[in-house]
This record gives C-alpha cells, sequence and structure tokens, in this order.
C-alpha cells in the first residue's frame, strides 16, 4: 500500500485541509477574495481542501507587481538566474514524491506518472539552468566596409501561463524555467480543478525566490477562473506572451483576444494523434506502447493514443491481444503501486465518455472492450464507489467516421483497419489536430518516408516508441488545430525573446546598405 494520504500530502506543502487555502500569492502575501471552491478527490469524490480564488483587483496587484519586479530581474546575469531555476529543480527534487501523490489525489494519475511529471519539471528546470550560460546570438558578414550585423536576444518581458488539469505542474515547468532563464517574470493561472497542484507549486518556486532575496513579483499566481482571470490576462496588453494549456475552444478565444492586442501565444491544444502498425512491426512492442498511450493517464494525455491503424495482414493477431491486455488493465485508487488506471478526472468525463461511446456505436462503432463505467464490486475497495471510474475502452470503427476526427478527452480508442502504408499516412493527417504520431515498422524505407516530407505532418513524428512519453530535451509542440506553440528544450527559447537585430559601424564613413548614394 502506498504511505500517501491526502493529509500527508497537503501537510508537505502547508496547506489545509479544513481552512480556506488561498489561491492568489501578489508576490508579497498570500491573499484572494473571490469565490471558494472545492478540491475534489477523483477517486473518491471526497473534497480534500478548499481554495479561495482571485478577484479582477487580485489580478490587477499581481499582474502590477510582476511588471514591476522585471526590472530588477532582467538586469540580473542570466547565469545567475539560472543558478535560482536550478536551484528550484533541486527542491522539486525533495518534493517529487508528496508532489507526484497530490497529482494523483487531485488530478487523479497513477502515482508513477505523478513522479513522472515532477521529474519533467526538474529535468527542464536543468536544462534551462546550461542554456543560461548559453543563449546564443549570431554574427553574420556585413555587406559595408568596416561594419558589423549581429543578433542580440532580450527578454520578453512578463510571460502568462494558463495551465490544464492534465498537466497542472509539468506544463507550468515547461514555461517557466526557461522563460525565467531568459529575464521574464511571470503570472500564472492554474487549471480551476488542480488548484492545490498550482498552490503548492507556486510555494515551491516562491520559497526559493525568497531564500535568495529576490522580488516574489518575479513568479505570481493568480488562481481564478477562466472567464474572470483568463479573460484579464488574454486582454492586458502587460502579458506580453500567453502560453496556454487547454482545449482547441477555448485556445481559440484565447489565440484571438491576444493576438487582437499584438501579443505573443504559445497554444497547446488538442492533439488526436495516431499509431500506425505495419507488417514487418515488432507486434510486442506495438502492442506496450499503445497501451501505455492509450489507457495511462485514463486517456487524458494531449499525446494520448486515439486513433490506432493497423495494417490488414497484422490486424488479426494484434486486435485479440489488444483486447486482451485492456481486460486485465488494473484500476482502482491511484496511489496504490500496482494501479495503472485512475480515474478520470471529474464528473463531466465521466459523462463525456459514455456520450463518445454511444456516438461511435451510432456512427457504425464497436465495442471490442470497456464500453462503461466498473460497478462497485469490480474496484478493489468501497471507498471508490464514488470515484469518477470508467472502463478504458476500444471501439473498432471506420477511420473516416466523423468521431474519429475529433478529439475527446477520455480513454477510448479507435481501432481501424488500414489497407497499405500510403493509406495509413493519409488517415494520418487527415484530421485538423497535428500534436503526435508514431509508426511500428522495422523497414527502413517506411521509417523514413513517415519521418520525411510526405510522411506524419505532426509535432512530435515517432518511430517504433510510443505517441505519448516526450521528453524536455526536445522542443515539445504540434501543428495545425494543435496550435504551433513549442515549449521545452531545443530552440523553444527563443519564444520567450525579443531579437533585436543590429547593424554597428565601427569604420569613421558611412556606406549605406544595397550600395545607395545618397550624398
Ligand atoms: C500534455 O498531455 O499536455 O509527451 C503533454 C507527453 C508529455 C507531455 C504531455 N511529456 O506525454
Amino acid at each position: 500500500m502506498s504511505t500517501w494520504n491526502a493529509a500527508k500530502a497537503l501537510e508537505a506543502f502547508g496547506l489545509s485541509a479544513s481552512e480556506v487555502n488561498p489561491g492568489v500569492f501578489d508576490g508579497k502575501e498570500w491573499k484572494a477574495s473571490g469565490d471558494v471552491h472545492e478540491a475534489l478527490n477523483p477517486s473518491t469524490g471526497e473534497v480534500l481542501a478548499k481554495v479561495q480564488f482571485g478577484t479582477k483587483d487580485d489580478y490587477e496587484r499581481c499582474a502590477a507587481n510582476a511588471v514591476a519586479a522585471q526590472k530588477e530581474w532582467q538586469l540580473m546575469p542570466a547565469p545567475q538566474r539560472g543558478e535560482i531555476v536550478r536551484q528550484i529543480g533541486n527542491a522539486l527534487i525533495e518534493k517529487r514524491d508528496a508532489m507526484g501523490a497530490l497529482l494523483s489525489l487531485e488530478m487523479g494519475k497513477i502515482h508513477a506518472e505523478g513522479k513522472g511529471e515532477v521529474q519533467e519539471f526538474i529535468d527542464i528546470c536543468f536544462i534551462a539552468c546550461g542554456l543560461s550560460r548559453s543563449i546564443p546570438g549570431q554574427v553574420v558578414p556585413s555587406e559595408r566596409t568596416e561594419h558589423a550585423l549581429m543578433e542580440i536576444w532580450k527578454p520578453l518581458g512578463t510571460l502568462g501561463i494558463i495551465t490544464a488539469f492534465n498537466f497542472p505542474h509539468a506544463v507550468w515547468g515547461w514555461n517557466a524555467a526557461v522563460s525565467l532563464v531568459c529575464g521574464n517574470t511571470q503570472l500564472v493561472k492554474g487549471a480551476e480543478s488542480a488548484s492545490l497542484v498550482t498552490i503548492a507549486t507556486q510555494k515551491v518556486v516562491s520559497d526559493v525566490l525568497k531564500a535568495n532575496g529576490v522580488d516574489g513579483g518575479v513568479a505570481v499566481l493568480c488562481q481564478g477562473e477562466g472567464p474572470v482571470v483568463g479573460d484579464a490576462m488574454c486582454r492586458d496588453p502587460r502579458i506580453d506572451l500567453l502560453s496556454f494549456t487547454g482545449s482547441t475552444k477555448t485556445g481559440k478565444i484565447a489565440q484571438r483576444l491576444v493576438h487582437e492586442r499584438s501579443g505573443q501565444t504559445v497554444m497547446e491544444l488538442g492533439g488526436n494523434n495516431a499509431i500506425l502498425v505495419m507488417p514487418s512491426a515488432d507486434i510486442e512492442l506495438a502492442l506496450r506502447s499503445c497501451v501505455f498511450a492509450a489507457a495511462g493517464t485514463c486517456g487524458q494525455r494531449c499525446t494520448s493514443l486515439r486513433r490506432l491503424l493497423v495494417h490488414e495482414d497484422v490486424y488479426d493477431e494484434l486486435k485479440p491481444r489488444l483486447v486482451e491486455a485492456y481486460k486485465k488493465l488494473p484500476y482502482g485508487n491511484p496511489l496504490h503501486p500496482k494501479t495503472l488506471v485512475g480515474p478520470i478526472h471529474n464528473k463531466a468525463g465521466i459523462e463525456l465518455f459514455e456520450r463518445t461511446v454511444q456516438d461511435a456505436q451510432s456512427q457504425g462503432g464497436k465495442v471490442l472492450v470497456g464500453g462503461g463505467r466498473p460497478d462497485a464490486s469490480e474496484l478493489p475497495s468501497e471507498d471508490l464507489a464514488n470515484g469518477n471510474f470508467v472502463q478504458p475502452t476500444i471501439v473498432e470503427i471506420d477511420p473516416h467516421a466523423d468521431i474519429v476526427q475529433e478529439e475527446r478527452f477520455v480513454p477510448v480508442l479507435y481501432l481501424c483497419k488500414v489497407k497499405s502504408f500510403e493509406e495509413g499516412i493519409a488517415i494520418n493527417n487527415q484530421v485538423e489536430q497535428g500534436l503526435s504520431a508514431a509508426l511500428f515498422s522495422t523497414d527502413m524505407r517506411e521509417v523514413f518516408a513517415w519521418l520525411g516530407p510526405a510522411g506524419a505532418k505532426q509535432g512530435v513524428v515517432n518511430a517504433n516508441t510510443s505517441c505519448s512519453g516526450a521528453e524536455c530535451g526536445l522542443a515539445f509542440g504540434g501543428n495545425g488545430s494543435t496550435g504551433w506553440g513549442r515549449e521545452c528544450g531545443s530552440d523553444s527559447w527563443k519564444q520567450y525573446m525579443r531579437r533585436s537585430s543590429c547593424a554597428i559601424n565601427f569604420g569613421k564613413t558611412l556606406p549605406l546598405a544595397q550600395g545607395i548614394d545618397f550624398s
């Protein structure tokens, strides 16, 4: 049995189970004046704690302090900022188990995945620390005599971060670690139903800033509702860049509001990801990857597998094995070490799950396994009877059915037969979203065709491994209606900086560009 429970996880972050926890840190104090919300445990339906949200006035205070703090923060040498971010990574190592447990309790993911999410924050802190000593710029040859051309990268200003319930901790980290090193301050609004994790993360970050004598306004939190705090962030010209993770529907509204005021966005929206399995595939690998990608996190990753496209030559081999593996998936308390599938995050998710199964059936789909809610006798303990448990489900369906083109954030996997590699690529690419995709094939020509220009169109394109579980060393993000944003490693840092293109004359004459004579 796990040694973690709600009381212990809350205590690890100084959160109260009985008193109301303020959801706003303005850089100086914890003080909120909005509505009080209950943080629920999706496994049991119990109230974990209460959180007071921020109002428009709370937001104003937070934004003003974050903008003011940037004046000094931008002047601190980048390696010193990197050192502070490294310390945030170290502080999270200390809190990894506790934060992972809080994620299990509030989001519902299993503890191994909760700790994995914290690990992603830790890793990006260390990547960002390295970057702080190596943010590049470049010098290019000038056509003019005694001139130098160079690019200088400077902080953007203040970053707004809006996180989603499925990765409320890691999304914060993927943005914050790099952005802080780049010299920006930040204002976070976490997913409403992941308020405890959001507050706990803020506390870890704020404690490190405080220990370094840094203005708390460098990282502020205004936890609150989308229409109140989220809307204010979108409209506020002081938020130079808004990084939004969430649904395509809300993301498109946010994007329009920010672009209307000429602000910048990093959008990480819906995925609708596919895996294509070809006859030469290592079926064992494909099978394990598909089960993890589709049923892991109860189907609630942006990178979750939704569409499994299997070549007709191996279809009859893979299908029964996949169904068998699904039947054995242990679901239950996400803190229990043997559990692989926890609950769906909220009650709306259950309703969406049930509707999705019905809609798929009405569009010709056939349920192969799952399809409903487990009855109480199937759950490992009685306290889970009010939890949001649903059965991971596989529906065999035509890949052109309308429902397959949509992303629904529930553990329903569409199994589809394809006749050729080319057809598989076409189906993979036919949806409007473009986050991640994977091919299983040991044919080198197929692998490179898949990665190449006429292959998969997604932002994350894998071969012989899952479409979910990306590492943060590479840029993470998608194309099309996924939103074109990129976070994490590689050159994603560029989004958090502004570029100056500079021409410097170190001579005593004034040659003009393009050889223009203006005398
Ligand atoms: C998300 O679901 O929002 O590749 C992102 C993965 C994680 C990121 C998921 N590193 O599954």
